[in-house]
């Protein structure tokens, strides 16, 4: 990276955003870093306390308030990595607020760097995949999770995940469709206000420093439940916990996002899947198997047999393009993940208390 190079990471104190942080911090030490968020999120005073640099700058402040971008500093590069990424936010309680964090934000922020000649950089999802055409998939129940079979006639699909080329019809939570939203006006200032974009659809991210809760960040919540000795659910699919998703560990997201910021022209006004991967996949019964292992720990947990809003039976992301564009590969297995995870909270277990 060019020497005096200024980020700002909207949501910087998050699990992703303060991670990103760390990251360019530790790696470039002629580096600016901003990090601009409203701590909204329970845990995160915790992330920006580990952020102590005298180039880190923290801005206080909520994203979808127009008034709050007039003062910022100019900057080469805006990742947003703010947003209120429960997928059921919204489905029990009014949209308000995850229109403001996740869409009007957004809008702001990309209005700012269009005016200011910033490249912009979004951390999307993937559950802006319609949930119904996932489900619709073929499957099989095998003992310990389910499995997709191959169904040559979807696009989109193959055995080795969703790529971006998915049909996008269908409904796909509130959460979704906030962040699509974005993903569509972030298109449209591309094309008519000359923003420099780029947009990851991040499947399942994990690791230490991520606040999991029961609606948000599922390993870390997991582990942690094990840790405090809390009760856990299997919930929905007959409560046989065979849920699948692929993980990616938040180090290899880190590695990639500074791959891509300093490969920026060969990928400008792209979306790519960026998750862990079929390798990297995982069922709740399995992860509980890992979680014992790893902690020595077994908790008895219950079976509900209700499906909760908004959840999927299988995800997994096909990389394939990002890889093929820059070369980049997830290179840290689940075990790694769930180890510095269980690790992290070990190591913190006092201050993490009532926040995980
Ligand atoms: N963690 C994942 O598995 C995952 C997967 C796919 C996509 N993403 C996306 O990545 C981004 C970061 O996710 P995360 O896991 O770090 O979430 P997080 O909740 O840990 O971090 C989000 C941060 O944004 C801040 N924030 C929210 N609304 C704000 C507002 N209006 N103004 C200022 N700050 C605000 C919160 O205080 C928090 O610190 C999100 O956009 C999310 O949609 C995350």
């Amino acid at each position: 990276m060019k020497s005096n190079v200024k980020i700002m990471i909207a949501g910087g104190c998050g699990f992703i955003g303060s991670s990103l942080a760390k990251f360019f911090l530790t790696k470039y030490t002629n580096l600016q870093v901003y990090v601009f968020d409203n701590l909204m999120r329970k845990g995160s005073e915790l992330n920006l306390k580990r952020l102590k640099s005298d180039r880190l700058f923290f801005i206080k402040g909520d994203l979808s308030i127009k008034k709050n971008f007039i003062k910022l500093p100019t900057c080469d590069f805006f990742i947003d990595a703010a947003a209120d990424p429960s997928v059921l936010s919204g489905i029990d309680s009014t949209i308000t607020g995850i229109i403001n964090n996740n869409f009007i934000s957004t809008l702001n922020a990309i209005e700012w760097c269009a005016n200011t000649g910033c490249k912009f950089m979004f951390l999307s999802t993937s559950r802006v995949y319609p949930i119904q055409k996932l489900d619709s998939i073929s499957f099989v129940d095998s003992p310990t999770r389910f499995e997709w079979v191959e169904n040559h006639n979807m696009r989109g699909f193959s055995i080795d995940g969703i790529d971006e080329n998915f049909d996008m019809n269908g409904y796909r939570s509130l959460y979704g469709s906030s962040k699509y939203s974005s993903e569509l006006f972030i298109h449209e200032f591309g094309k008519y206000k000359k923003l420099k974009y780029i947009i990851n659809r991040c499947g399942m991210i994990a690791g230490p420093w991520q606040m999991g809760k029961i609606d948000q960040g599922i390993i870390s919540y997991w582990v942690s439940s094990h840790i405090y000795k809390r009760q856990l659910k299997y919930i929905g699919y007959s409560g046989s916990g065979k849920q699948v998703r692929d993980v990616l560990h938040i180090d290899d997201l880190c590695i990639l996002i500074d791959k891509q910021i300093n490969n920026w022209s060969k990928l400008e006004s792209n979306v790519f899947n960026v998750g862990g991967g079929k390798s990297n996949s995982i069922s709740l019964l399995e992860l509980t198997e890992l979680v014992n292992n790893i902690t020595g720990i077994k908790m008895p947990i219950l079976r509900v047999k209700n499906k909760r809003d908004a959840d999927i039976r299988i995800f997994i992301t096909n990389s394939r393009k990002i890889k093929n564009v820059l070369g980049w590969e997830p290179t840290l297995g689940i075990k790694k993940l769930v180890k510095d995870t269980s690790e992290w909270i070990l190591k913190n277990k006092k201050n993490l208390e009532g926040i995980l």
